[in-house]
């Protein structure tokens, strides 16, 4: 049983008791009552009408497991490799910008959670804390994800900077053309609120006043996050410059071939929806693919990832491994994906959940969960290693396979 607090917050705040924390619902509950509402639907919301959002987590429920009963089951090994990687299990966190409004040091803390349990840590361009001290902060591998805000120049120092610290892959994140029109953060006035000018922020300040525990933590670790790992000539990229420099700064295929220059390591495409995309990476020389929709926080009304998985594994027909994130809430979902043909997931709010209820400590809770989970959903189907998960374990809807397969 894990019941503790982290860093400076201990003693001064009720700590959330993890033995009662069943399920990353459970987490996400946690989550919203320590943090002000602009901050938790930050997490917690996706784009326009959210219909992505929610679909990338029912969908999973469309898939049905198909058990082989009545055999002997060794504790499961969970281990795997990704493009060469070594993991304890087939989980990968994703890049989730802005993770120190979450908690102090958030990036740190979520690190060194991930590579305690021997998996990889993704960083994104837009954290608050500096690359170096992120990379210091794991035990284990880490992967940098790129958006080019501030141009050229500045992205690739910054690849410099991450290859020199030690990553060992980089994420190209594809979705971003622009920000996602996320309707609670205007209703929350996340607009005004980065104005620090009094009369606009007034109407919004009340959710601060209410949040004691997260304002504390907050203020202590220096308030309002910069991006340190955006160096424009005039120092790092201010909050509020966010989303005009996303806009001005879209990844196009043809990026691709300087990034390379530069970044001679492995290169994780993430974003592909289609097996179009997917056949286009492969032609740019990816070395992996990640299904994403960006948690349903882009284009809303894309098909949920786990559905169009299928089509993108047979499009990239083994050439390289295929990832995929969105809606993972439970270790079966995982365990469908993989059966489904993914060789790893990334997971982005079940593990920003448990950042934001209770620091390292609500991460590693959430890894517990989804550990456990894998392990008893393994046994339950009768298999000893993830490497024996196939897709005559689960069932999925026949509109979702690639007419190669469903003509046969
Ligand atoms: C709060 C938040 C911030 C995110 N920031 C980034 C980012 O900076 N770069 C990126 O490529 N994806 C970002 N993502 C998307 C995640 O990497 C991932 O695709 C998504 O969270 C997966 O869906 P899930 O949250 O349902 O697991 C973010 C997601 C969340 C929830």
């Amino acid at each position: 049983m894990i019941r503790e607090m982290t860093n400076a917050e201990s003693g001064r705040l009720k700590a959330v008791d993890m033995s009662r924390i069943v399920n990353v619902e459970d987490l996400r509950r946690a989550a919203r009552r320590r943090l002000p509402r602009s901050v938790f639907d930050y997490i917690d919301g996706g784009a326009d009408g959210e219909v992505t959002l929610r679909e990338n987590v029912r969908a999973f429920q469309d898939v049905a497991f198909r058990p082989r009963c009545a055999v002997e089951t060794p504790p499961p090994d969970l281990r795997t490799t990704v493009i060469g990687t070594p993991i304890s299990m087939p989980v990968i966190f994703a890049p989730v910008g802005s993770s120190r409004m979450f908690w102090p040091r958030g990036e740190e803390a979520a690190a060194a959670t991930a590579g305690a349990a021997g998996t990889i840590y993704s960083l994104s361009t837009l954290s608050g804390c500096r690359l170096e001290d992120v990379k210091k902060a794991t035990s284990g591998p880490a992967w940098y994800q790129l958006y080019l805000c501030g141009g050229r120049d500045v992205a690739s120092a910054t690849l410099q900077r991450a290859r020199d610290a030690g990553y060992s892959a980089l994420i190209l994140t594809i979705d971003t053309a622009v920000a996602g029109m996320r309707e609670r953060d205007l209703r929350n006035g996340s607009k005004q609120l980065l104005t620090r000018k009094l009369g606009p922020m007034l109407p919004y300040v009340w959710q601060f006043a209410a949040r004691p525990s997260w304002l504390a933590g907050f203020l202590r670790d220096g308030g309002l996050m910069k991006f340190p790992n955006v160096m424009l000539p005039d120092g790092p990229m201010l909050y509020a410059d966010v989303s005009l420099a996303l806009e001005q700064s879209t990844v196009t295929w043809r990026d691709l071939r300087w990034i390379r220059e530069i970044w001679t390591g492995p290169v994780v495409i993430k974003g592909v929806h289609t097996a179009e995309d997917a056949r286009r990476a492969l032609d740019e020389g990816a070395n992996a693919i990640c299904v994403s929709n960006h948690g349903g926080r882009q284009l809303d009304g894309v098909h949920a990832t786990i559905r169009v998985l299928p089509e993108i594994v047979d499009a990239v027909g083994g050439r390289v491994e295929v990832l995929l994130d969105g809606g993972v809430r439970r270790g079966g979902d995982v365990v469908k994906a993989l059966c489904l043909g993914a060789r790893a997931v990334l997971i982005g709010r079940a593990y920003a959940y448990g950042l934001a209820a209770a620091g390292g400590p609500g991460v590693a809770r959430a890894v517990d969960i989804l550990r456990s989970d894998i392990v008893r959903t393994l046994k339950l189907l009768g298999c000893a290693s993830v490497r024996e998960l196939n897709g005559s374990l689960v069932d999925a809807p026949r509109d979702w396979m690639p007419r190669s397969l469903t003509s046969a």
